[in-house]
């Protein structure tokens, strides 16, 4: 029994499948900034609203453990709408910490209105309730869109420019289909020894052809970097990103081709941590049968009834 017990334990406290990753803080570089020229009605009731707001934002990220949140204080005059979004493949410390990085650089923009987007995280805020409401109402082409490429060429444009425009074209597609519209994909070229990362986010609660219209747009201006090792663009709907350095973990990485043939797709851990579950699932219930035995009683047993959902 004290056996089964201390099996048990092992294989429970077994070092699990935890959120996180060697992504750097290094790497979240500044995309775009937006003061707007918008006017409060009362500039010390407007910051005071807004700092309450942002609180309140960066409070959702770590008690709820989440990568988007959507604050609001209303204030007749002086009401603050604020959102922020985290790309999928960071952990919740780190979309805090990008969330502080922005708010930083957002604190003296004094206008009713304040946009700010870095390669992990995006944050805006205004004094009205459209985008909060309604997060594609301003996709007609007039919004703010920041693209960034690296300042170094790849040394074989030909062979990573045809992986970049293979990836970037696949996400495009996938994205919209997935139920997050997220991805995060890989491809290589081994024979030439080429390796590009990309992911692709649209804003959690948009619908799926505004994120289908803002992908578009985003694989029309990445192509722009070509031939840059590296390229981020940001628009009001979405976001995306490719870079010849790795800049998510491999087990991040998900399968698109299913996505891209209609079906659903799960990233790579999950798989993995439900194969883990069926294999412990398998031990206990073995473990369980074997203490049966010794004890020779014969009834059912109910951890095999637990495993299977
Ligand atoms: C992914 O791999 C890293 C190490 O490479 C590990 O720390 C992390 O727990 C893994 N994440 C998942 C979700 O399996
Ligand atoms: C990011 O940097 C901050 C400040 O330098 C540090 O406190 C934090 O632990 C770092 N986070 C990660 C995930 O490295
Ligand atoms: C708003 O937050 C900033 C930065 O944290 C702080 O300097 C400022 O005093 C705050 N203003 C109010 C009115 O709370
Ligand atoms: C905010 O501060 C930065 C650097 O401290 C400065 O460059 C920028 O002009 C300031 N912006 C405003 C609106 O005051
Ligand atoms: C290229 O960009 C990096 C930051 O991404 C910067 O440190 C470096 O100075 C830039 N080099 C040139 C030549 O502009
Ligand atoms: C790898 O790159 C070479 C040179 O660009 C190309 O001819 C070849 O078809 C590529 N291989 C794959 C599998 O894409
Ligand atoms: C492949 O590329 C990596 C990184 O670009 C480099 O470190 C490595 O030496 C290359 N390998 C070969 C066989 O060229
Ligand atoms: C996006 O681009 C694809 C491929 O070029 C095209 O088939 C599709 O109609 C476009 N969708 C929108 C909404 O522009």
């Amino acid at each position: 029994m004290a056996v089964l017990v201390m099996l048990l334990v092992l294989l429970l406290t077994e070092p699990g499948f935890s959120q996180t990753n060697d992504h750097n803080n290094d790497t979240n570089v500044l995309i775009g900034k937006f003061c707007g020229r918008n006017a409060v009605a009362s500039l010390p009731n407007f910051i005071k609203n807004r700092n309450t707001t942002l609180d309140d934002l960066r409070m959702q990220l770590l008690s709820k453990r989440v990568l988007y949140a959507r604050a609001q204080t209303l204030n007749d005059g002086d009401s603050v709408y604020a959102t922020v979004q985290c790309r999928n493949y960071l952990s919740v410390d780190q979309c805090v910490d990008c969330f502080d990085a922005g708010v930083s650089k957002l604190i003296n923009c004094t206008a009713a209105n304040g946009y700010i987007s870095f390669d992990d995280c995006f944050i805006r805020y205004e004094d009205f309730a459209e985008f909060y409401n309604n997060p594609y109402f301003l996709m007609d082409g007039s919004g703010l869109q920041f693209l960034l490429c690296g300042n170094q060429s790849t040394s074989q444009p030909t062979t990573f420019n045809q992986l970049v425009d293979g990836v970037l074209s696949n996400i495009r597609d996938a994205t919209p289909k997935t139920s997050n519209f997220y991805v995060a994909s890989t491809r290589q070229n081994i024979s030439e020894n080429a390796t590009v990362y990309a992911t692709t986010q649209c804003i959690e609660n948009i619908n799926q052809a505004i994120c289908r219209t803002c992908m578009n747009t985003t694989y029309d201006k990445l192509t722009d970097c070509f031939p840059s090792t590296q390229g981020s663009f940001s628009d009001m709907a979405c976001f995306a990103r490719y870079s010849e350095t790795p800049f998510f973990n491999d087990n991040e990485t998900m399968d698109i081709t299913n996505i891209l043939k209609g079906h659903s797709s799960k990233p790579v851990a999950i798989v993995v941590a439900t194969v883990g579950g069926a294999v412990l699932c398998f031990l206990l219930w073995l473990l369980y049968r074997l203490w049966k035995k010794s004890k020779k009683t014969e009834q059912g047993d109910s951890i095999s009834v637990l495993c299977m959902r």
